[in-house]
């Protein structure tokens, strides 16, 4: 069974060429599916919407603002345990931890900040569902599911 989840290449990445191909090497030679691709800027509506947990942190204006200052690439990645791979490819979310103990994950390669941390990726299958909602309304989970 092949599980999804919602992975985001965050603006700094996709501005930067090697950032970004390194990372879709990654993606591919760690077996990942790419289910569905955009490229978009996100919207803050969308931004506010999709971070809400984090609307009380201290980082939450400086996280949604990020997000929606140039293109992001989002995909729907599909695996065996997507979720936690996907994770433990990125890496810590806070940069120091990323580059001093797992420099040679994404986020030890290419997080600038704890905000600019080069990727996102759900951190359960509920998130999963819900991320991907936001970013693809017209996918049907429930379809892809039955279909497999
Ligand atoms: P992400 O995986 O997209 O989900 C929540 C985001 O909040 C996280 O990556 C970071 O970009 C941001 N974030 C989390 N903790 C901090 C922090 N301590 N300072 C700034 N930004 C943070």
């Amino acid at each position: 069974y092949l599980q999804l989840t919602l992975a985001i290449l965050k603006p700094h990445v996709v501005k930067s060429p090697f950032a970004l191909q390194k990372i879709r090497d990654l993606i591919i030679d760690n077996n990942f599916k790419v289910v569905r691709s955009r490229r978009t800027t996100i919207s803050r509506e969308e931004a506010e919407l999709f971070y809400k947990e984090h609307r009380d942190r201290f980082f939450y204006n400086r996280l949604v603002s990020f997000m929606c200052s140039g293109p992001s690439d989002i995909h729907i990645l599909a695996a065996h345990d997507a979720i936690v791979k996907w994770r433990q490819l990125m890496g810590p979310t806070k940069v120091y931890q990323a580059q001093y103990s797992a420099p040679d994950t994404i986020r030890g390669m290419f997080g600038l900040s704890d905000t600019r941390n080069a990727t996102h990726g759900s951190d359960s299958t509920e998130s999963a569902k819900r991320e991907i909602a936001i970013f693809f309304k017209d996918f049907d989970l429930k379809k892809w599911h039955d279909n497999e």
